[in-house]
């Protein structure tokens, strides 16, 4: 039985990818099935939590769990931004499009002869930073940063450019995920290590997508402040 260490406390889960529509057919996304952030849900509930994730595009049933579900990236912010005001727990495990189409077109864009396509994009706002930003005190925000290698070191890149995204973003943890074509997202077994706001590595551990939430879990359980529960 799992310990019930998180009783009375609430928890909003972000996961999936989002969908960015280009047209109404068409629309930018990325490779996330959902199932990392389902995990760490599944963990949180397991030991007692409240939970509530907020679902962008997922493979995999959500079970039991409250879901509020949303499309693109500034759907996702309104609903996380809105549960995060009564949670304790933060996890942002959702594949966040840094960009969209600055204009979705009202028809299906037609194909113009033999020429190309350039699509102009504009940036998302920054969640997990905006999340960090407004904290309530007691208040624990986790990140997901999915970084690919390069060159001969690939491990030592992926938790460089983790470290960065650590500092930049300031949240309470970060775990940093290495992605690819079958590495990261998906049906497969995934690793994290896991930093602090100054970019620290507080833990690190991999297997299943539930042994990688029971890491993190543990680590949020360890930061909870209980006298300030909402
Ligand atoms: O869903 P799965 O198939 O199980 O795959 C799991 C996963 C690889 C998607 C997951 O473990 C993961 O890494 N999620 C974060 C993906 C991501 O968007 O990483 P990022 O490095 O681009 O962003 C860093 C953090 O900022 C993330 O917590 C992200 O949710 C958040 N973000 C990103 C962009 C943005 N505009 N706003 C954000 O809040």
């Amino acid at each position: 039985l799992a310990p019930q260490d998180l009783t009375g406390v609430c928890a909003v889960v972000s996961a999936g990818g989002t969908r960015e529509p280009l047209d109404p057919v068409r629309f930018l996304g990325n490779r996330s099935s959902g199932r990392q952030g389902l995990a760490v849900a599944d963990e949180l509930a397991a030991r007692g939590a409240d939970v509530t994730i907020v679902a962008a595009h997922v493979e995999v049933p959500l079970g039991a769990h409250r879901v509020v579900p949303v499309g693109t990236a500034a759907e996702l912010e309104v609903a996380v931004r809105h549960e995060a005001k009564t949670a304790d727990v933060v996890v942002m495990a959702a594949a966040v499009a840094d960009y969209r189409p600055a204009h979705a077109a009202d028809a299906k864009i037609k194909k113009s002869g033999d020429a190309g396509l350039t699509l102009e994009l504009v940036q998302n706002p920054d969640i997990l930073a905006g999340l960090v930003a407004d904290r309530r005190p007691g208040q624990v925000v986790v990140g997901f940063a999915a970084e690919t290698g390069e060159g001969d070191d690939v491990v030592g890149t992926v938790l460089q450019h983790g470290r960065t995204k650590a500092r930049r973003k300031g949240a309470d943890l970060l775990a940093v995920n290495p992605v690819g074509v079958d590495l990261g997202f998906g049906d497969v077994p995934n690793s994290v290590v896991v930093l602090d706001g100054e970019g620290t590595e507080v833990g690190r551990g991999g297997g299943t997508k539930r042994e990688v939430a029971r890491i993190l879990v543990d680590l949020v359980s360890d930061r909870l402040d209980r006298s300030s529960l909402h």
